[in-house]
């Protein structure tokens, strides 16, 4: 079944959201689990399409599971197959993930290479480069990854040309069970990363300069680890969606369960347009602005502005008081709500990775289409100042990432409904 959201556009938000867990560790911890000689439980899991994809792709592999409320207990003792197969890798990238893990712990396996995606072409050379240094042999057969390492993996010294998340959690995983130590340098220093480096360490890994971006790391020599229960830590990109939301409505509003140290690029260029906060320990209230002063944006990797709420932003650069730019330096292709912005009577200029934002622009409700998981949320947000009813159509996108999106806006005063195609 087809939805869309139908959203009427004027209205001041107020109250406070509950933020949920991070599916961008969520996912990192699910695929950790093959590396467990025990069953174990992740709490405050996102209720979300990614989650429940990888934790399919889990059961497929032999391993079980049980949940409750928001809570996911998956048991690897039982898998018996190292292919993870075409049908759920193309639905998310982000299974690539089990190849790390996989390896380490049966010495081969298959897995189909992700599929690209609306935000760019997505590839993978730095995880299997990685992985050869390690002493793995790669193939790439029928479009799967074909991976050997009879003798299990080895220690080895790691340079990453170029910062990746999840290519620097395949490895650290995949590190973790290696012959000897391994050494990596130019990792990514992301939260979802750090949680990741910290569940490790408390199953026995030792693991020096968490949260830097040089790692050491002595593998077990094949031994599984012994790994304990998770709380997943809170989605500072859910978090600044919903900041951005109260921002281009000019409302107070007041998100809970969240660690603002992890919003700080966020809150600053937020700061920076004119709002103020009130901060607590897990806790942001955002207060409105007399006027939205325009920004110029570069994303970077972690601690640096995320590539994640770029769009988010550009649907609040449009209601600043001036032209803002923004410029995407991590993908190719990650200005697909440009022309959904456009059709809503945003004035937005494209040149190669940046694009220009004019301001003061009313918004005008259209039908639009959502293209990938950020756009989308942007398209909503542009839907909140909209003069009119905007329906956002094509919200699978959305609800990849983001928990009972429609029913958070809702209780924040949105007019927001969730209709059949
Ligand atoms: C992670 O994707 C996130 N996904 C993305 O979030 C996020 O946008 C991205 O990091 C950047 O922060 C998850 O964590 C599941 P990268 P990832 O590898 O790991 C190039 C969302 O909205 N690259 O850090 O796939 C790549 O092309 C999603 O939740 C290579 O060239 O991103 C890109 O230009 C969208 N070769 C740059 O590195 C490689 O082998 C950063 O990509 C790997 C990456």
């Amino acid at each position: 079944m087809l939805y869309y959201l139908s959203i009427k556009g004027g209205q001041k938000l107020k109250g406070s959201v509950s933020i949920s867990g991070a599916k961008n560790s969520a996912l990192p911890l699910l695929a950790s689990t093959l590396l467990s000689k025990n069953k174990i439980t992740l709490s405050n899991m996102p209720n979300v399409v990614d989650v429940k994809t990888l934790t399919k792709l889990l059961e497929n592999l032999g391993a079980t599971k049980s949940s409750e409320g928001n809570s996911v207990s998956i048991d690897t003792t039982t898998v018996d197959s190292a292919c993870a197969n075409y049908d759920i890798v193309r639905k998310m990238r982000a299974s690539i993930l089990t190849l790390g893990p996989l390896l380490a712990r049966f010495g081969h396996c298959e897995v189909s290479m992700p599929g690209g995606c609306a935000i760019g072409q997505r590839p993978i050379d730095l995880h299997l480069k990685a992985l050869e240094l390690m002493g793995a042999k790669i193939e790439l057969k029928q479009g799967y990854v074909v991976a050997k390492a009879p003798e299990g993996l080895k220690g080895a010294t790691i340079i990453f040309d170029k910062v990746t998340v999840t290519g620097s959690e395949n490895i650290i995983m995949a590190a973790s069970l290696a012959n000897g130590v391994t050494k990596l340098v130019n990792i990514a220093k992301e939260p979802e990363v750090v949680q990741l480096c910290e569940v490790l360490m408390e199953a026995g890994v030792s693991i020096e300069g968490v949260g830097t971006a040089n790692l050491s790391i002595v593998g077990s020599y094949g031994e599984l680890l012994d790994m304990k229960d998770v709380k997943v830590i809170p989605d500072r990109i859910e978090a600044g969606t919903y900041l951005c939301a109260g921002a281009i409505t000019n409302s107070k509003i007041t998100i809970t369960n969240v660690i603002p140290k992890h919003l700080e690029s966020i809150t600053l260029k937020l700061r920076q347009m004119g709002f103020d906060f009130e901060i607590g320990e897990n806790s942001i209230t955002i207060l409105p602005a007399g006027k939205i002063k325009a920004c110029d944006i570069e994303t970077s990797e972690y601690p640096g502005f995320p590539t994640d709420m770029q769009a988010q932003f550009m649907a609040l650069c449009t209601q600043a008081n001036d032209t803002s730019i923004i410029d995407e330096r991590l993908f190719e292709n990650r200005f697909m709500h440009v022309s959904e912005l456009v059709r809503m009577g945003a004035n937005i200029k494209l040149k190669g990775h940046s694009a220009t934002v004019g301001g003061n622009t009313d918004l005008i409700s259209a039908d639009v289409m959502a293209t990938d998981l950020r756009a989308s949320s942007a398209l909503i947000l542009a839907a909140l100042v909209a003069k009119g009813t905007t329906k956002v159509h094509r919200i699978y996108h959305l609800d990849r990432g983001y928990e009972n999106l429609e029913g958070k806006f809702s209780a924040l005063g949105a007019n927001i409904e969730r209709l059949e195609e």
